[in-house]
């Protein structure tokens, strides 16, 4: 099984990163910079500036640094063009620079030059400030994204175009302190299980989970677990289940993406019982997207009306959920099913992600039926 933990995987807020870059090949890298830089400097007799580019090039700084064997001084700036994993394009500058470079060469100590909208920027500001000769050094570089014509005089590492952290490099501030650079995990899965009420989405969903290693999201199960604890946003939402309505898309997508964010070492999602309304697919496409991923599959689970309201009447018997058991609330269930739910299915057809299943029959052969499916993901 995919088990997050196994593949040396790790977890940072909503993400999943995998081993890229191990530490002994980031020496290598560093050992080889270090020696081109030396032999440019070896005899100069100014005094030049290595300037780190806080706070990414911390670790790569110090370790270029233990290695030059010319006198220079360090000086330090902060700028910030990330905000997640996106670039955004601007460059500030957070703060100033810890000290003069004019007339002094300057060496640029970049951890990841990808855009080069930093580099831009830096080099503009040290031209202001007087410095005499400008170079640049960077530990990893996106060649696929650097499209600027300022030439990078000491790259370490080459990289595709992935988003990485670790050895000083960050993921909304935190991962700096892994030795190892990782890469974005993208392959996290995120199921939804559609389906009319009582189309066994619940039954069908627990042995997905266990198989499949799946965080199993029930947005009725979440509710229902703040209406039994007696939260506020338990008590609106009581009001709604009980006359069969559905329960405001803000609340739902929050409890939502606080799971995505608080639950590790799964191998994906499955959301069961979300979206109902293609305002909430919508609002979960942008969810996802947000965190550089998106919807796997739609499975559907199909059964006939009159056995919705078969298999209704049965679960309110054994489980004695209040929802289940008027005759005129199914009659509401089913309604705000077939007038808000069922136009999902034209939206993920759309999409081609949706997929369905014949949800009547034992539920082992239901099952089987998904599992034939899930394989293919
Ligand atoms: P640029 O201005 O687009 O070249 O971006 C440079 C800065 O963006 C780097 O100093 C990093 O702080 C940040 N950055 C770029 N790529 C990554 C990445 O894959 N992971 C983490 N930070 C990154
Ligand atoms: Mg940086």
């Amino acid at each position: 099984m995919d088990n997050a933990k196994d593949k040396g995987k790790i977890r940072l807020y909503d993400k999943t990163f995998k081993p890229f870059i191990a530490y002994d090949e980031i020496e290598k890298a560093i050992d080889r910079v270090a020696a081109s830089v030396n032999a440019d400097f070896k005899d100069s007799e100014d005094v030049p500036v290595l300037l780190c580019v806080l706070n990414g090039s911390i670790l790569f700084t110090a370790e270029l640094l233990k290695r030059l064997d010319f006198a220079c001084e360090v000086m330090s700036i902060k700028l910030t063009s990330y905000s997640g994993t996106q670039s955004t394009g601007k460059v500030r500058e957070v703060m100033g620079m810890s000290g003069s470079v004019e007339g002094k060469r300057v060496i640029i100590v970049e951890d990841i030059v990808d855009t080069g909208t930093t580099i831009v920027d830096l080099k503009r500001i040290l031209q202001d400030r007087g410095a005499s000769e400008i170079r640049v050094c960077t530990l990893l570089l996106k060649p696929d994204i650097y499209k600027k014509d300022i030439p990078l005089d000491y790259v370490g590492i080459r990289i595709p175009n992935d988003f990485i952290v670790g050895f000083g490099l960050d993921y909304d501030e935190i991962g700096r302190n892994s030795k190892d650079i990782y890469v974005l995990d993208t392959n996290m899965k995120y199921y939804i299980l559609f389906g009319p009420p009582g189309a066994g989405k619940g039954t069908q969903a627990s042995a997905m989970v266990e198989k499949y290693n799946l965080c199993h999201i029930s947005t009725g199960d979440l509710l229902r677990s703040e209406i039994v604890r007696g939260t506020e946003l338990g008590l609106q939402a009581k009001a709604l289940i009980d006359a069969g309505e559905l329960v405001p898309d803000e609340v739902v997508q929050g409890m939502i993406e606080n799971q995505f964010r608080r639950v590790t070492d799964v191998s994906g999602f499955l959301l069961d019982g979300f979206p109902r309304t293609i305002a909430q697919a919508q609002a979960l496409d942008k969810i996802l997207d947000k965190a550089k991923e998106e919807v796997t599959a739609v499975i559907s689970l199909m059964i006939p009306d009159e056995m919705i309201r078969e298999r209704i009447k049965h679960r309110a018997k054994i489980e004695g959920r209040a929802d289940d058991a008027k005759d005129e609330t199914i009659s509401n269930r089913i309604k705000t099913y077939h007038e808000k739910t069922e136009p999902l299915i034209d939206y993920y057809k759309a999409s081609g992600k949706y997929h369905e299943i014949d949800g009547t029959g034992k539920i082992d052969e239901v099952r089987e039926r998904i599992n034939t499916l899930m394989d293919k993901f």
